[in-house]
């Protein structure tokens, strides 16, 4: 039986997102899957900031040490995710002694001591880093960040710089979801267009490709991709899964869906044929346009193995049954694994 892995090589890579406990043998099973299906791997969350630099004085390197050294052993391309992100950093990271935002210089010297010991610790290890994570709104306006509200746009050029400095052979990536929102995807054009003009590397746009069953469409996803293409840098799908379950930005009452109900969860006991051959089908359509763009389309990652260990589980409501990635709650590879390697 072909893997995923050699089904996709030459073309792109093909990567998961992985957990602590895939890699330190207390899921064998799965383990044994990430390691045999997969050309790359990345970290689910033990190098975002907070888990990895929970103080100022703190590291804790334990979980990403075993996940490096996993990938080395198993040959993969290994991704470093994530330098810069509002979300899951320390409250320390942008606050004084007294709780006051800290001035831009203190802040752009406690993400360069950040960058570099992180950076530095597994300079040469690592094939590349998502630099910056979710600098933008849907809109194509920058997120109102602590990054932002204190050292403005500048923020990402800097951790550009800070990341090329600590690992000058690294790839360095932006990545954000909704990447086919178009004002999104220009105002991410327009920042590849500024770091280049200002002279800092960058290999490629990550597009998380978080979806559901009606957006983004397949015309959306294709034009986010040209418009990256022609603005010279190479594509990656880095957070890849569809959720099967009903959308709750979908619907006349937003806010309601938000909060756990039957109607937001239908799949309990199992889904529908008919259902399910339509998530089979977009998740074959979109890997379709992902090999059609197979010249700037360097990686392709699911994130997370089986529908067990998927995070939609939980978010963005707690407690749903989701179906969204390649492997099944019992860990077998799902039939549409077999379609997408005969068309690869
Ligand atoms: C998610 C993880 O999957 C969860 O386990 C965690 O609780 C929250 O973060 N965008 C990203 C990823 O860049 O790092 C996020 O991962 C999903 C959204």
């Amino acid at each position: 039986q072909k893997t995923l892995a050699e089904a996709t090589k030459g073309k792109f890579l093909f990567g998961v997102a992985v957990n602590p406990q895939q890699v330190n043998g207390v899921n064998p099973v799965e383990t044994e899957l990430i390691a045999k299906e997969f050309s790359a791997i990345v970290p689910e969350n033990c190098m975002k900031p907070q888990p990895i630099h929970p103080e100022e004085n703190r590291y804790n390197w334990d979980d990403a040490d075993k996940f490096v050294a996993f990938g080395e052993k198993n040959k993969q391309a290994v991704t470093g995710h994530c330098l810069m992100w509002h979300s899951q950093i320390g409250r320390w990271f942008f606050v004084d002694a007294e709780g006051k935002d800290v001035s831009p210089e203190v802040l752009k010297e406690r993400m360069h001591q950040h960058i570099s010991t992180v950076v530095g610790r597994y300079k040469g290890r690592i094939k590349g880093w998502d630099v910056v994570n979710e600098a933008f709104e849907d809109n194509g306006t920058y997120r109102n960040s602590k990054f932002y509200q204190i050292l403005g746009k500048d923020f990402i050029k800097y951790a550009f710089q800070f990341a090329h400095e600590a690992d000058p052979d690294a790839e360095l990536y932006y990545n954000d979801y909704n990447v086919e929102t178009p004002a999104k995807c220009d105002a991410i054009v327009e920042l590849v267009k500024e770091l280049k003009a200002a002279g800092c590397r960058i290999d490629a746009v990550g597009s998380q490709a978080h979806m559901h069953m009606n957006s983004p469409t397949l015309e959306a996803a294709e034009a986010s991709f040209k418009k990256l293409k022609d603005a010279g840098v190479h594509i990656l799908i880095t957070e890849w899964d569809i959720s099967i379950l009903p959308s709750p930005y979908d619907g006349a009452n937003i806010a309601a869906n938000f909060k756990y109900s039957k109607e937001m969860d239908p799949y309990r006991e199992a889904i529908p044929d008919s259902i399910q051959q339509k998530w089979n089908k977009r998740m074959l359509d979109m890997f379709g346009l992902f090999l059609k763009y197979d010249d700037v389309v360097d990686r392709v990652t699911v994130w997370g193995l089986s529908d067990n260990t998927t995070w939609l589980n939980n978010f963005p409501i707690r407690g749903r049954k989701d179906y969204p990635v390649l492997f099944d709650r019992n860990n077998q590879r799902k039939p549409v694994v077999d379609e997408m390697i005969k068309m690869a």
